[in-house]
């Protein structure tokens, strides 16, 4: 089941260069919880990686470092080549690393063209820039025409759409201006078929037309195999499987995710579901 962890796998990439970012040895403890444990992991330019992972598993913690949510308590993270570290999810943002969080972020009470604006107008002098409602309006729909999202009305308030297309909204607002590497924390989780095939197609989109690199958190494999290029899975602070999506299978990643289950209850480590 290891055969994948270390040294070259079916999941490396081929150049150095096509990778955009990379991780080697991430590790994260709370207190008595170690959540991760030394966390190798890389994404290529313009790809969907997907994570992978049982509850617990360390695959928000590992986003929120990657994000500048939180630091490592040790690890190395080199974008593009260049090692960095993140004071601050601004920081992060500065380097082109953005964040969908699960709740959105998105103010319900302002409108679309609003919150896709929202805190983002920061000028090339670091100013905070102006721009009239007019503007913003004519930017706001030249930008989500581009990326192909549809919203009824960009004048209408955030919380009269539906929970899909306010995680499109989240998604534009975080992509709109330089992102790199966008982060997806389970951006599918309770949505409907319909309104996941919508964020499904956009991010799509972003990373084939635009070559925008993603992470996305999953429970659901038959999105994942939707979504992505690539899976790791994380199982208990570490990257157990690293295969593009060709090369493997819902069959074979249930019973991993089994096996470890059974592991777990051998070894009395598995949760009581209490
Ligand atoms: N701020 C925190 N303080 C204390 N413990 C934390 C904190 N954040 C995460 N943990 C612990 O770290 C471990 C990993 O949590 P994490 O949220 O990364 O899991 P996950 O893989 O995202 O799980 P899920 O699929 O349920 O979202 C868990 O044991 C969790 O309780
Ligand atoms: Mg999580």
């Amino acid at each position: 089941m290891t055969a994948d962890v270390a040294g070259p796998s079916s999941g490396s990439p081929s150049r150095a260069e096509d990778v955009i970012l990379r991780t080697e040895g991430i590790t994260k403890r709370f207190g008595a919880v170690v959540a991760l444990r030394g966390v190798d992991m890389h994404l290529e330019r313009g790809e969907v990686l997907g994570l992978v992972g049982d509850n617990g598993a360390g695959k928000s913690t590992f986003v929120k470092i990657l994000t500048g949510f939180q630091p490592p308590d040790a690890g190395r993270i080199y974008l593009e080549g260049q090692e960095v570290s993140f004071h601050s999810v601004t920081d992060a943002r500065r380097h082109g690393i953005e964040t969908v969080y699960q709740d959105l972020a998105l103010v319900p009470q302002l409108t679309v063209f609003q919150n896709l604006f929202l805190n983002r107008e920061v000028t090339s002098l670091g100013k905070i820039g102006w721009l009239s409602n007019r503007r913003m309006r004519r930017l706001a729909a030249e930008y989500l025409h581009d990326i192909r999202v549809n919203v009824p009305d960009i004048n209408a308030e955030v919380e009269l759409l539906s929970g899909g297309q306010r995680q499109a909204i989240a998604v534009a607002r975080a992509t709109r201006q330089n992102a790199k590497i966008l982060l997806l924390d389970e951006p599918l989780a309770a949505m409907g078929a319909k309104e996941s095939t919508l964020i499904i197609d956009l991010v799509k989109d972003l990373s084939k037309n635009r070559g925008m690199s993603m992470i996305v958190i999953d429970h659901n494999y038959t999105h994942l195999f939707e979504l992505c290029d690539r899976l790791n899975v994380i199982q208990q602070g570490r990257v157990t499987v690293n295969k593009r999506v060709s090369e493997t299978s819902v069959e074979e990643l249930t019973e991993l995710m089994v096996a470890e289950y059974r592991r777990q209850v051998r070894e009395g480590q598995a949760p009581t579901g209490s």
